[in-house]
């Protein structure tokens, strides 16, 4: 294991949401704080900072991860996706994003990207899921807004648009 000095800054390159990005970190900075204060990309919330609300979700390298508990050094050469790669173009939001719209399943909007997160990586390998796997996945994100229930019907929603999509897909 690499060991850091802790004055040391390091150069820490990702691929985030398709582009190589590059900045500098001391081996102390969180991932949240590296992508918002370092990167910019100010889409990933941080609340609780220590794994409990789930605001801070991303998926590194293909897996859910909090990027409150996880340190910028410890992704270096790792591919991101945050909530700004979820649209597909800058003027139309991608299905999940527009089922909640619908459904008003945000208000402040604080939880919202860490909830979208995880949503879309569960969504991408279960596209008939139940009620009851929705409700497990939110069981951990802290929402103080909705009451969950929108959250839950626009995830829903979006299972069944995007199963339906990939039917028509497969069926052409
Ligand atoms: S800010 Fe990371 S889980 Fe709350
Ligand atoms: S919409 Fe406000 S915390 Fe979830």
């Amino acid at each position: 294991m690499t060991r850091l000095k802790a004055d040391h800054r390091h150069s820490v390159r990702v691929t985030l949401n398709g582009k190589l990005v590059q900045a500098e970190a001391e081996p102390r900075t969180l991932l949240s704080d590296f992508l918002r204060h370092q990167i910019g990309a100010t889409g990933t919330h941080v609340g609780c900072e220590h794994g409990v609300c789930g605001a801070c979700t991303i998926v590194v390298d293909g897996t859910l991860t909090r990027s409150c508990l996880t340190l910028a050094a410890q992704v270096d050469g790792c591919e991101i996706r945050t909530v700004e790669g979820l649209a597909p173009s800058a003027d139309r939001l991608g299905v999940l994003q527009q089922a909640f719209r619908r459904n008003h399943a945000l208000q402040c909007g604080f939880c919202t990207a860490g909830i979208l997160m995880s949503l879309d990586h569960y969504l991408s390998r279960n596209r008939s899921p139940t009620e009851a796997e929705i409700r497990d996945l939110l069981s951990g994100h802290l929402c103080r807004c909705t009451g969950y229930t929108p959250i839950i019907q626009a995830a829903l929603e979006a299972a069944a648009q995007l199963a339906s999509s990939k039917k028509e897909t497969s069926d052409a």
